[in-house]
């Protein structure tokens, strides 16, 4: 299908359409009626093919962004196809540019290159099957190009993001620590209300942020887990000594079922509590508005060798379509009181450990399962 342009701006959108839109800037008809019998004859892709015969209109077409690939030639009146390609690498658009040369012209197919073309081809070699093939590499080949730019960019974020959280929980552990020595001497000293309520403010609010630092570190840097064995039921008695401090309501119950007969598990014992005491605190927090919540933790092992923790509360639930969701880094239903990254961690050290993470909710009843192989292997 032929299109001559008019000049209404219309906005690419690639996933909106399964052709394959390509400008041919040729400024012999002859030729771009023969280049176009080569596009619609072949059958790598469907193309819709645009036709411009000047310098100046291919600028203007190059400028709305709206074909996936550019069949540029060389030859354009007094201008040539090697300056259309410095305009869009000078404007920044990442478009496959493709310069058409003459005959066998190998080393201006090469400059073309070196100027930011995507590839190039000689007149005497179109065929429907060499122009779909080069159009489509160059489509895919900008695409990847594309992802490995995102990935790039979002590895220096997370870089960024790990070193600025190191200094933050630094910074915070001197504060905790030097807090701690206040705080002793103010125990001596007769307080008002309003002093003592500012306190636990201050209090929380430095936690708050050594533990978001800690969080972020754990979700942005590289981990190395220290995996060595270690009593389940220590674990356990551990995390539950400081989520019973955690609940607030009177009503609420934390149920531990007892732990026996468990091997000893090879594991990061610090990261494994760290994947606990956010589960629970999850729980708990599901459970607020509860009259009579229940918290539990049940740890067993299955017939596959793997060590199942099962944490489970009677709170609202999750609603299906955000079960996936939960995992992801920032999501939270809890406002300004919740970070979104404590599901992050976890599926973080679930992963570190080779294990898995299972969830299954529904109104008054929440179960997160991990799955840790005894023998833990990241
Ligand atoms: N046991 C649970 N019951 C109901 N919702 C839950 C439970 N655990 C997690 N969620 C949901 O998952 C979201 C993300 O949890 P998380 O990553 O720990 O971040 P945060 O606790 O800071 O919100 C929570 O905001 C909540 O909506
Ligand atoms: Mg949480």
């Amino acid at each position: 299908m032929v299109k001559f342009l008019d000049d209404n701006p219309s906005h690419l959108d690639p996933e909106a359409t399964a052709l394959t839109r390509v400008l041919v800037v040729e400024d012999d008809e002859r030729d771009f009626v023969l280049i176009e019998s080569h596009l619609i004859g072949a059958n790598i892709t469907k193309f819709e093919v645009d036709w411009v015969s000047s310098y100046d209109r291919a600028e203007k077409e190059i400028k709305l962004q709206r074909h996936h690939a550019y069949l540029i030639d060389h030859r354009l009146g007094a201008r040539d196809g090697l300056e259309l390609i410095d305009f869009a690498h000078r404007r920044g658009y990442e478009c496959p540019l493709i310069l058409m040369t003459g005959q066998d012209d190998v080393e201006l197919g090469l400059e073309a290159i070196q100027r930011g073309a995507s590839d190039y081809l000689s007149k005497s070699e179109l065929s429907s099957f060499s122009l779909g093939r080069i159009i489509h590499y160059s489509i895919e080949r900008m695409k990847l190009a594309e992802r490995i730019r995102r990935n790039e960019r979002l590895a220096v974020v997370g870089e960024a993001t790990a070193s600025i959280s190191h200094y933050i929980k630094n910074i915070s552990q001197h504060i905790i620590s030097s807090f701690k020595v206040i705080e002793d001497h103010f125990r001596t000293v007769e307080t008002t209300g309003d002093v003592d309520k500012a306190w636990g403010i201050f209090s929380r609010a430095v936690d708050d942020i050594y533990k978001l630092s800690k969080d972020l570190l754990a979700v942005s840097g590289e981990s190395s887990p220290t995996l060595l064995p270690h009593s389940i039921r220590e674990i356990v008695e551990d995390v539950h000594g400081l989520c019973e401090m955690r609940i607030k309501s009177p009503g609420t119950r934390f149920e531990v079922e007892p732990v026996t007969d468990l091997p000893y598990l090879t594991c990061d014992a610090p990261a494994i509590k760290d994947m606990l005491l956010n589960l629970v605190t999850n729980a708990i927090d599901a459970v607020q508005e509860t009259d009579s919540g229940r918290v539990g933790i049940g740890v067993t092992q299955d017939s596959d060798r793997n060590i199942a923790f099962k944490i489970s509360d009677n709170g609202p639930g999750i609603p299906t379509e955000i079960q996936e969701t939960v995992f992801n880094p920032f999501f939270t239903t809890k406002g300004y009181s919740g970070s979104g990254l404590g599901l992050t961690v976890v599926r973080k050290i679930v992963s570190d450990h080779g294990g898995r993470i299972l969830v299954s909710s529904m109104p008054g009843r929440t179960i997160f399962t991990v799955l840790i192989p005894v023998s833990a292997r990241p």
